[in-house]
């Protein structure tokens, strides 16, 4: 005779529903958005079927028919032709990145709009910072990135997601933003972020000149210490939400940083994540919907709060049945 039978609560329908410890919500999900300048039409991402990079005067729509699909925030990357060494167009009063959060804004003013603050698909050699000595310099980024986050906020941006894994990024943006009257500004850390194969497909599709690797400044694979070290460092330095990027194959890496601190928590289900679901649902060997719902069951019983994702408008569907 067994000890103890699990299976008496796996019985109905309904049983398994009364004792489920995780639930997914549409108030989870954030949905990317590429916006590429001087494009005239919709681009898609061959790799990513269903993603696209939208010309700016599609913004509004994009925007709000994200809303109208239950989205409730928005992640937003700028692809820009105005490039330069330091990636200057950031930090322009009407460069693309301040264009885009004041068009999504006026779009559907509720949407809680997140600006991705970084430099590499604004420099001209694709580094998310200015280099020196062929190697991103940290500290000429970190005041970058504060004309950049001030640039931003005066756009009326929601939420600032600092992503390029510079050191002291948190604590830097944190001042210039509460010196210059945003104090209420929330910053969501790319805090542990991994120099990932998995962002294979988003490259090939905005990054296309880049050549080089990230590997001096996003983390390596391997390391789950320095990976709890990264966020909380973050943590203390005033992140209001941390993330870890990517998801599926960093699992143990959201539950650790979920036990050690008490900030909300993002988890990022990247390009290759995404492509590698769609590619085998197009070759008929998965379930695609039930692997979507699967994996970000998963993301939240590992202990993520939030989860960026491609498939937000599609979940939100299929949440909404
Ligand atoms: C760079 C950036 C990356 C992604 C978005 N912005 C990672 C990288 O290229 O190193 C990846 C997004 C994805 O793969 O979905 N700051
Ligand atoms: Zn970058």
């Amino acid at each position: 005779m067994p000890d103890f039978r699990f299976r008496r609560l796996r019985q109905t329908p309904v049983m398994r529903s009364l004792v489920r410890e995780t639930h997914l919500r549409r108030e989870d999900l954030i949905l990317p958005i590429f916006i590429e300048e001087d494009i005239a039409a919709a681009v898609t991402v061959e790799s990513m079927p269903g993603v696209f990079r939208y010309p700016e005067s599609e913004l509004p729509a994009v925007v709000q028919r994200a809303w109208q699909r239950g989205i409730r925030a928005v992640l937003l990357f700028g692809v820009s032709t105005h490039k330069d060494g330091e990636g200057s167009d950031t930090w322009a009063d009407d460069g693309l990145m301040a264009r885009m959060i004041g068009a999504a804004k006026a779009a559907q003013p509720q949407m809680l709009v997140i600006s991705d603050n970084c430099f590499c698909e604004y420099t001209d050699h694709g580094h998310c910072g200015v280099l020196c000595n062929g190697d991103v310099d940290n500290d000429a980024t970190l005041e970058n990135l504060q004309l950049q986050a001030l640039v931003a906020a005066r756009a009326g941006v929601d939420m600032i997601a600092p992503s390029g894994m510079m050191d002291g990024m948190v604590a830097v943006i944190r001042e210039a933003l509460d010196e210059a009257g945003f104090a209420q500004l929330p910053i969501m850390s790319y805090s542990t972020k991994f120099a990932s194969a998995f962002y294979g497909p988003f490259r090939d599709a905005v990054d296309s000149s880049f050549k080089g690797t990230r590997d001096s400044y996003q983390m390596d694979p391997a390391n789950g210490r320095e990976a709890l070290a990264e966020s909380l460092q973050d943590d203390m330095e005033g992140a209001d939400l941390l993330m870890v990027k990517p998801g599926i194959a960093y699992l143990d890496v959201i539950a650790n940083i979920r036990r050690h601190s008490d900030r909300p928590l993002a988890v990022y289900h990247v390009s290759g994540e995404y492509a590698m679901i769609k590619a085998a649902a197009a070759a008929g060997v998965i379930d695609e919907k039930a692997i979507v719902l699967e994996t970000m069951t998963a993301f939240k019983r590992a202990g993520a709060d939030l989860i960026i994702t491609y498939y937000a408008e599609l979940l939100s569907d299929w949440l909404a049945e």
